[in-house]
């Protein structure tokens, strides 16, 4: 009946439409839910659509052009028409110049239903196959896609790039909001117009990087909670590359997948490159709603926690900012002690503890103990930790060696090194090539002892360089290196299933949904002033949930900024994540002390909430940020917000929280509300407030929100809502 029945993947509130033509289908919709989600008319709807729209209608052609002018496909290419970017770019070497560099598919079998489309195609006289599939979860309205080319022909089939996704942007997507970053400042939020020129970001750096994050988001207006908004990222902890280019019918087209470098991929016959996963996601509720979905598909799709559920969030001390490389088991018995009473719940024994390791010039690659400092090994001090009843965990680096090591020393050979050129060393480091299997047997031996040696809960696995000249018998190994990393996190979780694994590389340079299928936290920043720590955590968590964001009050003069900030305003911002300490426990006062101690209960009061709720966030003004996490049920709310700097306005707008119940009621209180000396008493409402509470509805909260009391700059306020039962 249906001239062109479409493809049609839908979810609670995302569509997916595509034309099928025999060949790439091509892109009529991505964004907003067609029809109610209820609704059955649904699918025919859109059906009826094609008919009096297929695409070729739908685009009345102009005079002047070629006779072939194709829309865009799931994976345009470059020759027969399309002048745009291509989806797939890649040649047959053949004497005098490459041959197939134009490709033509024609659909050999495609599958689809309500929320997954695969379909398979070939290209005969390029002699190529190529798969490609897009999964829609239709709760979170996340969509994983991916992309797979197969060399066919008897000669070799270079590659140089496959998206592994490409979607269009509809007219008026025309804000981008991309990250940009360094060292102790990554998850900068950039907010940029979009116009004629491509906008492209590549990561060349052979991790995730800090620099350039692997997510993007569109969208018209970026606003906190309206608006349709598009986000993408690429689950992968290697190289990338996304780009948006305007098209010439006012829409734009999205490309993400694996940057390249020349000759990586060379495929033989019957030889198959498939791309990382791209997520992607699209929300009419503006950016909130789209971290609400990634957060959701995280959750529920890419964590795998030992014993299949997380568990609550233990505090953590890392004794990193605290000893540095001094290590001394006495000294650290007695820092565990302290740690202890203060609450904290795992113990992690950072860089310093292992062969000859001093400072960073010498040890890497040496994984035991040093007889030196820990004459009797790590046990006296893990079997301390444990007794007062706290986890133990331990920090390593595995992919990396310095020269001064024993193990460079035996096995120079080990590090990625290309013949002919410089060693290019980084924090006086070299990379191990862990696509040699003798490498990855190595590091598997060496880890299981320690794993097997002492009960490790927890491995803060670290990466402190970028690659470089990565080279793997001559050739580029970028991608090798990824997926041997993946595969030795893979084989350790398989003989350690309990342990769980943290995702660090100076801080947050590597943070993606591929490590995190196999890893368990982010060390989100080497930073932890909370000034800084506030900008940091808004970036990661437009993508990542709080409970995998490792977030450490620092001493009160930041190791990294030199900045001062008082304890109640580093454990407020601290407070979602989660959370640790990170300084010397051991010099606080006795008040000092007292008032650690209420945060981390505090903490693990609400991590139950923080951890599984709905984050929203946003500026009431630019000097005012804030961050709301409603409970699952509806039953409960944590509410901070921070003032970054002085403002001249004198008085602050209520601050509405969206997201509880209307009809329920709940007591609101202030948690934490700072002093300063010429503050007035608080009186009124706000005392009321940070006294028994004020018992308020859902629907009051969401339209008059909440008072926010004066704040001095660099200081937090935290509030709390508990539904009241009637
Ligand atoms: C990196 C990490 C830090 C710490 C040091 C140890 O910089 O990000 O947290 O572990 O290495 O050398």
């Amino acid at each position: 009946m249906h001239a062109t029945r479409l493809i049609h993947l839908t979810g609670d509130a995302i569509s997916l439409v595509l034309e099928p033509n025999g060949a790439l289908p091509v892109w009529r919709h991505f964004g907003a839910k067609l029809g109610a989600s209820a609704d059955p008319l649904a699918t025919p709807l859109v059906d009826a659509l094609a008919d009096a729209w297929p695409a070729a209608a739908a685009r009345p052609l102009p005079p002047t052009i070629l006779a072939n002018d194709p829309p865009l496909t799931l994976l345009p290419i470059h020759g027969l028409g399309w002048f745009n970017q291509p989806a797939l770019a890649g040649s047959r070497p053949a004497s005098g110049g490459d041959l197939d560099w134009v490709q033509d598919f024609r659909e050999d079998d495609l599958n689809w239903d309500e929320h997954a489309l695969r379909i398979a195609l070939s290209d005969d006289v390029a002699g190529l196959g190529l798969t490609l599939s897009y999964t829609l979860d239709p709760t979170s309205g996340v969509v994983s896609a991916w992309a797979e080319i197969e060399n066919r022909a008897d000669t070799p089939f270079r590659l140089d790039w496959l998206a592994a996704a490409c979607v269009p942007l509809a007219p008026g997507m025309d804000q981008v909001l991309g990250f940009s970053g360094r060292w102790t400042l990554e998850f900068q939020e950039n907010r940029e117009p979009l116009g004629i020129a491509t906008w492209r970001r590549d990561n060349r750096r052979g991790r995730t990087s800090h620099d350039s994050f692997p997510g993007v988001i569109v969208g018209s207006t970026l606003a906190d909670d309206d608006g349709p908004v598009l986000g993408a990222h690429l689950g992968w902890s290697g190289n990338h590359t996304m780009l948006i280019e305007p098209l010439a019918d006012g829409r734009r087209q999205l490309q993400i997948g694996e940057w390249l470098a020349p000759g990586e991929v060379v495929l033989e016959k019957g030889a198959r490159y498939r791309t990382p996963t791209a997520y992607l996601s699209f929300s009419t509720q503006g950016l909130n709603g789209l971290s609400a979905g990634f957060h959701r598909f995280v959750r529920e799709h890419v964590l795998a926690w030992p014993g299949g559920t997380m568990t609550a969030r233990p505090v953590h001390l890392n004794t990193w900012e605290a000893v540095y490389c001094e290590h001394d088991p006495e000294d650290l018995k007695s820092l565990a002690s302290a740690a202890a009473q203060l609450g904290v719940e795992r113990f992690v024994l950072d860089d310093g503890w292992f062969h000859r390791r001093d400072n960073d010039r010498a040890a890497l690659g040496d994984w035991w103990p040093d007889a030196r400092k820990y004459p009797q090994g790590l046990a006296p001090l893990v079997d301390h930790v444990r007794g007062l009843g706290m986890q133990f965990g331990l920090w390593v680096e595995p992919e990396m060696v310095n020269p001064d090591s024993d193990l460079y020393r035996g096995h120079p050979d080990w590090a990625m090194q290309l013949e002919g050129r410089p060693l290019i060393t980084g924090r006086n480091q070299l990379v191990l090539d862990l696509a040699n299997p003798a490498v990855a047997n190595y590091l598997f031996a060496t880890l299981s002892v320690l794993l097997r040696e002492y009960p490790i809960a927890y491995l803060k696995w670290d990466m402190n360089r970028d690659l470089a000249s990565a080279g793997h018998r001559g050739r580029a190994a970028y991608r090798r290196q990824t997926e041997a990393y993946y595969r030795l996190l893979a084989r350790l979780r398989d003989h350690f299933p309990a342990l769980e694994i943290e995702s660090c590389a100076s801080g947050g340079g590597r943070a993606d949904f591929g490590a995190l299928q196999h890893t368990h936290r982010i060390w989100t920043s080497d930073s932890n002033d909370a000034l800084t720590r506030i900008g940091i955590q808004r970036g990661f968590t437009r993508f990542f949930p709080p409970e995998i964001m490792g977030a450490h009050i620092g001493p009160a003069d930041s190791h990294t900024t030199g900045r001062r900030h008082s304890m109640a305003f580093r454990a407020a911002v601290a407070l979602p994540g989660h959370l640790g300490l990170e300084m010397d426990v051991r010099l606080l006062d006795a008040d000092e002390r007292a008032e650690l101690t209420r945060w981390i209960a505090l903490f693990k009061e609400w991590r139950g909430v923080a951890h599984s709720g709905t984050l929203r966030q946003g500026d009431i003004e630019p000097s005012l940020a804030w961050v709301q996490i409603v409970a699952r049920d509806l039953g409960a709310a944590l509410v901070t917000v921070y003032r970054r700097f002085e403002s001249a306005n004198r008085y602050i707008a209520p601050l509405l929280v969206r997201g509880l119940d209307a009809e329920r009621r709940y007591r609101v209180k202030i948690l934490h509300m700072p002093v300063a000396p010429h503050f007035a008493k608080p009186s009124g409402l706000l005392a009321a407030l940070a006294d028994e509470g004020v018992v308020l509805s859902g629907a009051t909260l969401r339209d008059l929100g909440l008072p926010v009391p004066p704040l001095p700059p660099e200081s937090a306020v935290v509030f709390s809502c508990v539904a009241v039962d009637d």
